[in-house]
């Protein structure tokens, strides 16, 4: 528990999840997760800025005692998702006075969601001001961070930027301020992708929104504060940039090694020919970590062989995510085994149909590898190593 002070009138009272390990039954959280809710104390008004996950309500409540809270105004809430709105029902209890200060769209999904009463709502559109005397919000209604409800507020006397998901990371420290770029970078980057990613020319575009505004402090809902808003606004151009990089994926499965051969002789291939190459098995992969590699690789070769005439459930899980994901992939195609026949090829990259990818011919032998198959793995390196030079993608 603590109340700690970003600048004077405005404190962090949300919590830090030191040992989540999964969000949504679907991601991954190695290094647990936080849930950044802020205070902010105007010579008239109090607010607060979203609340914390459900599970967490006393902790927060803990906080709000910690930071000497009589009343509360309002709470501004960015966004209707519950690891941030969950508490907020408990809040409104708390402080019977307490208005929800947010756009229709979120209005509409916390009247749904939580059941919060009509009258509890002050509804804001985009460009409005809320003055607490002496400390202005700004709100910037953000659609599609991941959801269409979703809006950052611009402390404009400090220059603080509340972001919400938008920049943030899934990382537990007890560092207020990020404490290591280069560890704050991987975090940040894994939950782009597995939140993000999909709605990137949106991102491009809040990303330009804010370009034109002078922000000293970005305090995002999740992971530590940033002090140098360059560092990940920076981040976040390079990620949603239309340029990948040179290196090819391997999401794969192999159940008796058939396909693990043929994967790890296309490995070497593409060493061989100076392409980095990251291979991911499947069942035994954080699939965090998948996702965040397919920000930016020019390439992905998913390996499976066949299962019951189609390609092998792990396969499958694989394939649809990355087609949720929408990353700007430029090539894919499939290798693998298969023992008498079936639809493994044509059902996986059916299933990449959201990528604008350039599907390249595929390698599917029959048994395990011959030195005909290892000929055409070397083809498929050869053909892989001509694409990214064509397309100028050629640095490491
Ligand atoms: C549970 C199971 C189901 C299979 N179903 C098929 C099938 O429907 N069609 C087919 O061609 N081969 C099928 N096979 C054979 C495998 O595709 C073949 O043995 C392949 O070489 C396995 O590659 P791996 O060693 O990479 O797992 C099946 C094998 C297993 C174990
Ligand atoms: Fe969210
Ligand atoms: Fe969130």
């Amino acid at each position: 528990m603590a109340a700690r002070e970003i600048v004077p009138g405005v404190h962090a009272v949300g919590v830090i999840d030191w040992d989540r390990r999964m969000f949504d039954e679907l991601i991954p959280l190695p290094d647990g997760t936080s849930y950044n809710s802020y205070l902010i104390r105007g010579s008239e008004k109090t607010a607060l800025l979203d609340t914390v996950d459900p599970a967490k309500t006393a902790v927060l409540m803990a906080n709000l005692d910690l930071a000497g809270i009589k009343n509360l105004d309002y709470i501004i809430a960015h966004h209707a998702e519950q690891d941030h709105s969950g508490s907020i029902p408990a809040v409104l209890d708390r402080f019977p006075e307490a208005k929800v200060v947010t756009n229709q769209k979120c209005r509409d999904f916390l009247v749904d969601l939580l059941h919060i009463p009509d009258e509890r709502f002050i509804v804001i559109s985009d460009g409005e001001t809320l003055s607490l005397g002496g400390k202005t919000l700004e709100f910037i209604l953000a659609p599609w961070v991941h959801w269409p409800e979703t809006m950052f507020s611009y402390l404009k006397e400090d220059q603080v930027l509340f972001s919400c998901d938008f920049l943030g990371s899934r990382y537990a420290t007890s560092s207020l301020y990020v404490p290591d770029e280069g560890v704050i970078y991987e975090s940040a980057k894994r939950y782009y992708a597995e939140i993000m990613m999909p709605f990137r020319s949106s991102i491009k575009g809040h990303l330009e929104k804010l370009a034109t505004r002078d922000i000293s402090v970005i305090a995002p809902s999740h992971g530590p504060i940033y002090d140098r808003p360059a560092f990940i606004m920076d981040a976040y151009r390079d990620w949603t940039d239309d340029a990948v990089k040179n290196m090819v994926l391997i999401p794969y499965v192999s159940m008796h090694g058939s396909t693990q051969v043929m994967v790890d002789h296309l490995i070497d291939a593409l060493i061989e020919r100076g392409i980095p190459v990251k291979p991911f098995n499947i069942p035994k992969t954080d699939i965090g970590d998948l996702a965040e590699a397919l920000v930016d690789a020019a390439t992905v070769v998913i390996g499976s062989p066949t299962v019951i005439f189609g390609p092998h459930p792990q396969a499958v899980y694989a394939a649809y995510l990355a087609n949720l994901l929408r990353p700007k992939t430029r090539y894919a195609t499939v290798i693998g085994s298969y023992g008498w026949g079936g639809k493994a090829v044509d059902t996986v990259a059916g299933m990449l149909d959201r990528l604008k990818v350039e599907l390249l011919e595929p390698v599917y032998i029959r048994g395990y590898p011959k030195e005909a198959d290892f000929a055409a793995l070397d083809r498929l390196a050869d053909e892989i190593k001509k694409k990214h030079e064509e397309a100028g993608i050629t640095a490491s």
